[in-house]
């Protein structure tokens, strides 16, 4: 992938920009970061604070050969990726939440919102958005989330450069865009503190409860009724994991 980034001090979303451009024709590997989002969203339509300065908030323009049903194998590998580069930077691993949350001892320390584009069955683009928190504080997060946010600073006790941090990201997107799905996939389940957990997912109006298995060939999530069904989940959440 040929990457070629574009640096703003402040956009409403790097997410939505980046998918203005994908409408436009944009290529494969623009990259769109900023200092400051003013209507950073999360998944869910959540908001993603993106006031504090020590965050990543950036967004990828890929086009992979995927079949827009396996659309989410682009989250897995983005997720994969995003561990490896904090793991190659900061020697700090983080855990995996199903689907795309990074976890440290602390709490959530970054997410992805994947967005895509379809054309006839394909994937025609699809725009990765990473929030990393880098160096803020506890002090720096909105009360509401305190106890639950956490950043790289407070995992590791340490300050890092941000364009480090991108700089390996998209080495490792890089790299893994050559990988196997089968690859990534066990990496992905091996990182994942989801798995053998019972998991209440919220999908399509109802609460489906099972143990998360593992990851399907498409990336989706597969989980065991009680029934004893094999039920794959698209998109939804885990309202509680013991
Ligand atoms: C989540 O955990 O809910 C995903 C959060 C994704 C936030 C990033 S910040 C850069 C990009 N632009 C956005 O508006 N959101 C993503």
């Amino acid at each position: 992938i040929r990457w070629s980034a574009v640096c703003l001090d402040r956009v409403e979303s790097t997410n939505d920009l980046l998918l203005r451009e994908e409408d436009a024709g944009a290529p494969e590997g623009l990259v769109v970061t900023a200092e400051r989002q003013s209507r950073g969203r999360g998944r869910f339509g959540r908001r993603w604070e993106s006031d504090s300065s020590g965050g990543i908030y950036a967004s990828l323009l890929l086009r992979p050969n995927l079949a827009l049903s396996q659309a989410h194998r682009l989250t897995i590998l983005t997720t994969v990726a995003a561990a490896e580069a904090l793991e190659e930077v900061a020697g700090f691993s983080p855990k995996i939440k199903w689907p795309n949350d990074l976890i440290g001892s602390q709490g959530k320390l970054g997410g992805i919102l994947t967005e895509v584009v379809g054309d006839g069955g394909r994937l025609r683009g699809g725009v990765v958005g990473m929030g990393i928190n880098v160096s803020q504080e506890s002090g720096a997060f909105p009360e509401e989330i305190r106890g639950r946010a956490s950043s790289l600073r407070l995992e590791t006790g340490r300050v890092f450069r941000r364009v480090e941090i991108l700089a390996a990201l998209l080495r490792q997107i890089g790299l893994r865009s050559g990988s196997g799905f089968a690859e990534i996939r066990s990496l992905w389940e091996w990182r994942c503190e989801s798995l053998g957990k019972v998991v209440r997912v919220q999908q399509g109006g109802s609460l489906i409860e099972g143990y998360a298995l593992g990851l399907d060939e498409d990336g989706l999530l597969l989980v065991r009724t009680e029934a004893g069904a094999i039920v794959p989940l698209i998109a939804g959440e885990v309202l509680e994991a013991g």
